[in-house]
C-alpha cells in the first residue's frame, strides 16, 4: 500500500486524478489539501469536499491552504475549468466540511508523523508545498517522494513559456525545486500525450453514475474529443506515476524556475546536462499511453462497481 497526500486545486483534471486515486486499492490517501489555483480557494475546497463524498473517500481529511501566490498577483484558469472549477459537473452538496487548521500545518505534521512513508502529490500551484518547506525544512527528508504535475521542458500552455501551475506561483515553484529533494516532474511533455480520445470516452460512458455525473461531462467540457485526440487529464498523470512509475520514462535534470523574465516567468528551464551538478528533478519525457489508459480505466471501472 502506497500512502499519498494530494495537494490540489480542483479543477476538472484534479477531479479525475482524485477519481484515479479513489479507484486504486493500492493507494492510501492520507489527506487532501487545497490551494487557490484554477479557481479561488473557497471553490477548490468546496469541490474537494464534494469529490470526497462523491468518490467515497470516507473520512480522508480535506484541509484548505493558501489562497494566493507567495509574492505576486496570481492567475486563474476559469477559461479552462469554468467559473466553479468543475465545468458542467454538478456534484451533490457535501454533508461534511473541511478539517480545522491550515494545509501547510497538515502537510508538515502528517509527514513528521510518518517519515519516509508518504508521497506528496502536488497537482496545483506549489504555494502550500513551498510554505511547508519554509516552515519545516525537514519535510524534504520526511517525504518519501514529491511528484508534481507542472512545468515542461519544451513548452508552456498558459503562454509559450509557462505551464499554468508554475506560472500561478513561480516563486513557490522555485523554492520547491531548490529545497534539496528530487522533484519528480510530470510536465506537459507527457501529459499532452495521454489524451481522452473517442475510444477512451466510449469506455467511460458505461460507468454508471460515476460516468454520468463526473467522468463524461468533465472530459467533454475540458476539450473536443475526436478519434485522434481530445483533452489531456494532466493531473491524473501524477497519480498514475505513483501507481506505476514504469509507465513513464524519467530523466534526471537540473530544473530552474524562471521568476524574473519579462516573457518567461514560470518557465521550467530544464537542463539534462548535469555536468557536476546534482539533479534536482526527475523529468518525465515519455509515457506508455496505452498502459496509462489501462491503469486509469481499470481504476474508474473498479470505483464504478463499488
Ligand atoms: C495544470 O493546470 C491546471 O489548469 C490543471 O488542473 C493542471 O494541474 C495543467 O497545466
Ligand atoms: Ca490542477
Amino acid at each position: 500500500m502506497k500512502k499519498v497526500l494530494i495537494d490540489c486545486d480542483p479543477g476538472i483534471d484534479d477531479a479525475l486524478a482524485l477519481a484515479l486515486a479513489a479507484g486504486s486499492p493500492s493507494l492510501e490517501v492520507v489527506g487532501v489539501t487545497t490551494v487557490g489555483g484554477n479557481v479561488d480557494l473557497s471553490l477548490t475546497t468546496a469541490n474537494a469536499l464534494a469529490l470526497r463524498e462523491f468518490l467515497q473517500f470516507g473520512d480522508v481529511p480535506v484541509t484548505p491552504g493558501s489562497a494566493g501566490a507567495l509574492l505576486r498577483q496570481t492567475v486563474r484558469a476559469t477559461d479552462v475549468h469554468g467559473p466553479t472549477g468543475l465545468g458542467d459537473v454538478v456534484l451533490p452538496a457535501p454533508e461534511r466540511g473541511p478539517s480545522e487548521g491550515h494545509a501547510v500545518d497538515f502537510i508538515v505534521e502528517t509527514l513528521r508523523a510518518a517519515p519516509g512513508e508518504i508521497t506528496l502529490v502536488a497537482v496545483g500551484p506549489l504555494t502550500n508545498i513551498a510554505l511547508a518547506v519554509r516552515r519545516e525544512p525537514r519535510v524534504v527528508e520526511w517525504a518519501r517522494d514529491l511528484v508534481i504535475m507542472g512545468g515542461s521542458f519544451t513548452r508552456g500552455n498558459y503562454n509559450p513559456a509557462a505551464e499554468f501551475n508554475m506560472l500561478a506561483d513561480p516563486e513557490a515553484a522555485a523554492i520547491v525545486f531548490d529545497a534539496g529533494w528530487t522533484v519528480t516532474m510530470l510536465g506537459l511533455d507527457v501529459t499532452l500525450s495521454a489524451l481522452v480520445t473517442s475510444e477512451v470516452l466510449e469506455r467511460l460512458r458505461p460507468l454508471g453514475r460515476l460516468a454520468d455525473r463526473l467522468l463524461v461531462p468533465a472530459a467533454q467540457f475540458y476539450g473536443v474529443v475526436t478519434a485522434e485526440g481530445g483533452p489531456a487529464i494532466h493531473d491524473a498523470c501524477a497519480v498514475a506515476y505513483v501507481l506505476d512509475p514504469s509507465l513513464f520514462t524519467c530523466v534526471p535534470a537540473v530544473v530552474n524556475v524562471e521568476t524574473a523574465g519579462l516573457y518567461t516567468r514560470g518557465m521550467t528551464v530544464t537542463d539534462f546536462k548535469l555536468r557536476d551538478r546534482r539533479a534536482n528533478a526527475l523529468v518525465a519525457t515519455s509515457v506508455d499511453v496505452k498502459g496509462f489508459w489501462e491503469l486509469v480505466l481499470g481504476a474508474y471501472e473498479g470505483l464504478a462497481d463499488r
